[in-house]
C-alpha cells in the first residue's frame, strides 16, 4: 500500500485498498480511532497518524502500518426491530382506522409514541400493560423480567375509557387529528398515581414536575396495548439533524464507528460540557455523538430552538469527523436515577456503546422542603448496577470546573492541590441573571458564539416585552393612568406599546360578552392572551380592565410570566370615590338596579394581595401616577431610566 507522509500531513491513495479494509485515522485527539475513511477514495488530512493493530500508543508516523477491520456489522450497528407497517399497508390502514374510535394525543404521548415506533424504546411493542407497569414502578422490569425503569402508559379521560372494549382497536391521532398508529386495547385500569410517583420518582411531591404532571395533567385511566406504526409524527424543525435509531445506526455503519459515546443534554452547551465530552471520548476511544432532547424538558429549560443553535455553534470546536449531534425528541421525566437507566437503554437503542453519566443527571431540582430529590451520584450508582443489562458502558464524570492559575476545567475530584488554586463557577442561575442585566460572562465559562445566542433569546430586562396589567373599579382611574403611561413609553420609542384598555376591548375582542363572572373571567383570559403574545415578542402590553376576581389575575401572570414581566398595578381607588366621581353615571343605574352584576355595588371585587403596586388616585394626579408607575418599572429593570 503506497503511502506517502509530508511532516505531520499524509496522503493515502485509497484507490488502491483492498475491499473491507479501513484506515483509521488520528485528527489532534490522541490515541482515537476517530475516523475511519471511506473505501477508494483519496484523503488528504491534517494532522493525522495511522496506528498499527495491537500498538495504537506507540504508533510512529513514519513506520505506517494500516489495520485491517473487517466491517462485518456489529450488534449495537444492525437494525433495530420498528413498529411501523410497510408504506403500502399504512396507506391501507390509514383509511381503515378513520373508522376507529381516536384518541387525541398529548405533546408527551406523541413524544412516546415515536420512540415506540421508531425502536428508541425497544423492546416495548406498545403502551405498557397492567402488568408490566406494575412491575414496572416496582421493581424497574417488564413482567417478563426485562430492565424497563420508566413507564410508558396511555392515560386518558375516564369518558374515554368508559367508551370502549378491551380488544377493540383506536386511532391515535396527532393534535392536528393526523392518524400516526393504530392500538389495540389489551388493558385498561385506574392506577394508583401516588404509588406510581412514590416509587418512580422518589416522592409523592407535586415539586417534581413530573409527580405534578402526573396528578395535574395526567388522565385518570390508563390504557395499554401494542401498538402498530402508520407514521412518524410530523416535525418542521430541524429536520435534518432528527435521526431514528436505525437511522443514526446507518450513519455510524457508514462512517465506520464502533464505539460511540452519547451525550444527553437538556442545556445549552458550555465549555464545561465541551470539555467533559471531549474526555468522555479519549477515556471511552470512542467517537462523539451529541445527542441533544428536544422532545419535552423541565419546565422553565432554553427552548430547544435556541439550544439547537447554540449546540451548532459548539460543534465545530470538535476536532473534524470525530463528532456528530443529533435531535431526539425524548419527553423526559426528570427521575434522576431511574431517568439514566432509561437514557441509557435508549442510547443503546440507538447504536451507542457509551453513555455519559454526570452529576445530579435528569435532576428535577428542589423538593417542597426545599431539598434536592436525589443525591448528586445516585444516578451514576444506578446505573453501574444495571450497565451490563443495559448493555451500554457508562462513562461518569464528576462536576468540571475552571481551575484558574492553570485555564482550563478539571472533574472536581481530581484536583489535589485545592487549596493552591482559584476554582471558578458560574451557576445556572448566575448565568440567568447576568444574561438579565446584561453582564459579562466570561470566555472561560462560554463561547463567544453560545452567549450572542443566549442573549439574543434572553435580552436585558430593558429589552424584554412585559405586561403592566391594571385593575381597579370602574371609574377607579385606570384608563386614565394607562393612556399617560402609553404616552411617556412611547415617547421612550425602544419598544412597541400596546393599550388594552377596558372598554376597548370589549368593543373590539369581547362584544359578545357580558357581566356574567363567566364571562368577565373569558375576558380577561382574553386580554391576557393578546398581553401574553405582546410580550413573548417583546413589546410592551397595557391592560385596564376591571379584573375582579383573584383566580383569574393569577391565571394571566402565570400565562405572560412565561415570556416577560407582569407588573400588577392596583388602582386602589376607593368605591365610595369612583361613585362621588360617576363619570359615566353606570354607579347610579346600578344603585337603582337598572344593571345588574355592577362590580362594588352587585358584583364582588377581589382586592389584590400582593400588587407589584399599588397606587391611590385620591388627591394626587394622574402625572404622579403614571410616574409612580415608571419608577417601578425602573426599579425591575424594566426600563433603563424614567427621562
Ligand atoms: S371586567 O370585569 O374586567 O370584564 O370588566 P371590564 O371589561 O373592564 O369593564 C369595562 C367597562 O364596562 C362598564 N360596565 C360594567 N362594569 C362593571 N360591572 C358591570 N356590570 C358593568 N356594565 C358595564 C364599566 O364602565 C367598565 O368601565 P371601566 O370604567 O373602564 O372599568
Amino acid at each position: 500500500m503506497p503511502i506517502a507522509a509530508a511532516g505531520r500531513n499524509i496522503c493515502l491513495n485509497l484507490a488502491e485498498m483492498p475491499e473491507n479494509w479501513c484506515i483509521f485515522a488520528l485528527p489532534a485527539w490522541q490515541s482515537v480511532p476517530f475516523c475511519a475513511l471511506p473505501h477508494r477514495s483519496f484523503w488528504t488530512l491534517q494532522p493525522l497518524r495511522v496506528y498499527p493493530p495491537g500498538n495504537p500508543a506507540g504508533a510512529a508516523d513514519a513506520n505506517l502500518t494500516i489495520e485491517r477491520f473487517d466491517m462485518t456489522m456489529l450488534a449495537n450497528l444492525a437494525p433495530i426491530p420498528e413498529l411501523y407497517v410497510s408504506y403500502d399497508s399504512a396507506q391501507k390502514l390509514k383509511v381503515e382506522a378513520a373508522n376507529l374510535k381516536s384518541h387525541d394525543l398529548t405533546p408527551r404521548q406523541i413524544c412516546d409514541l415515536e420512540l415506540l415506533m421508531n425502536g428508541g424504546f425497544n423492546p416495548l411493542k406498545g403502551f405498557l400493560s397492567e402488568e408490566d407497569y406494575d412491575n414496572v414502578v416496582e421493581n424497574m422490569r417488564l413482567a417478563d423480567g426485562t430492565l424497563w425503569p420508566i413507564p410508558i402508559t396511555l392515560d386518558v379521560s375516564e369518558e374515554f375509557a368508559e367508551g370502549l372494549e378491551i380488544g377493540e382497536d383506536i386511532a391515535l391521532r396527532d393534535q392536528e387529528g393526523v392518524i400516526l398508529a393504530t392500538m389495540t386495547v389489551t388493558d385498561r385500569w385506574t392506577p394508583d398515581k401516588s404509588r406510581e410517583a412514590e416509587k418512580v420518582f422518589g416522592a409523592d411531591d407535586v415539586a417534581h414536575p413530573a409527580v405534578n404532571y402526573l396528578h395535574h395533567t395526567a388522565g385518570k385511566v390508563y390504557l395499554g396495548g401494542p401498538v402498530v406504526g402508520i407514521q412518524q409524527p410530523i416535525h418542521y424543525d430541524f429536520r435534518a439533524r432528527r435521526d431514528t435509531p436505525n437511522e443514526l445506526r446507518a450513519f455510524f455503519r457508514k462512517l465506520g464507528w464502533r464505539r460511540i459515546v452519547a451525550f444527553q443534554t437538556r442545556n445549552p452547551l458550555h465549555r464545561a460540557h465541551q470539555e467533559l465530552t471531549f474526555r468522555a471520548a479519549r477515556e471511552a476511544q470512542a467517537n462523539l455523538l451529541i445527542h441533544p432532547v428536544v422532545g419535552m424538558t423541565k419546565p422553565g429549560d432554553v427552548d430547544h430552538f435556541t439550544r439547537v443553535r447554540c449546540y451548532e455553534a459548539v460543534l465545530d470546536k470538535y476536532p473534524a469527523a470525530t463528532t456528530t449531534m443529533s435531535l431526539l425528541n425524548l419527553a423526559m421525566r426528570m427521575a434522576g436515577p431511574r431517568e439514566a437507566v432509561w437514557h441509557g437503554i435508549i442510547r443503546r437503542n440507538h447504536g451507542c456503546t457509551h453513555f455519559i453519566v454526570g452529576r445530579d443527571h435528569a435532576g428535577p431540582g428542589k423538593n417542597s422542603a426545599g431539598e434536592d430529590f436525589y443525591g448528586p451520584y445516585d444516578a451514576q450508582d444506578l446505573f453501574r448496577q444495571y450497565q451490563d443489562e443495559i448493555g451500554i458502558e457508562m462513562v461518569d464524570f464528576k462536576q468540571m470546573v475552571y481551575v484558574q492559575e492553570r485555564a482550563q476545567y478539571e472533574p472536581a475530584d481530581e484536583i489535589a492541590d485545592r487549596e493552591n488554586v482559584t476554582i471558578l463557577n458560574i451557576s445556572g442561575t448566575e448565568l440567568r441573571r447576568r444574561l438579565r442585566e446584561g453582564l459579562e460572562i466570561p470566555e472561560w465559562f462560554s463561547f463567544p458564539e453560545v452567549v450572542e445566542e443566549l442573549r439574543r433569546r434572553f435580552p436585558p430586562r430593558s429589552k424584554q416585552g412585559f405586561t403592566v396589567f391594571f385593575t381597579g373599579f370602574s371609574g377607579s382611574g385606570k384608563s386614565t393612568i394607562a393612556n399617560a403611561l402609553m404616552i411617556k413609553l412611547m415617547e421612550m420609542g425602544d419598544r412597541p406599546v400596546t393599550l388594552l384598555d377596558g372598554d376597548i376591548v370589549r368593543k373590539n375582542l369581547s362584544s359578545e360578552l357580558g357581566f356574567s363572572k363567566e364571562h368577565r373571567d373569558l375576558n380577561i383570559r382574553r386580554i391576557g392572551y393578546v398581553a401574553s403574545e405582546i410580550t413573548k415578542n417583546g413589546g410592551i402590553a397595557i391592560c385596564a380592565p376591571i379584573a375582579p376576581y383573584a383566580a383569574t389575575r393569577r391565571a394571566v401572570r402565570e400565562e405572560i410570566e412565561q415570556y416577560g414581566a407582569f407588573v400588577e398595578v392596583h388602582v386602589a381607588t376607593s368605591l365610595e370615590e369612583c361613585e362621588r366621581r360617576d363619570r359615566k353615571g353606570l354607579y347610579k343605574l346600578a344603585r337603582e338596579g337598572k344593571i345588574k352584576e355592577f362590580t362594588g355595588i352587585s358584583d364582588p371585587y377581589d382586592v389584590p394581595e400582593n400588587p407589584e403596586l399599588r397606587v391611590d388616585t385620591e388627591g394626587v394626579d394622574v402625572d404622579t401616577c403614571a410616574h409612580q408607575v415608571l419608577l417601578k418599572l425602573e426599579s425591575m429593570g424594566l426600563i433603563a431610566g424614567s427621562r
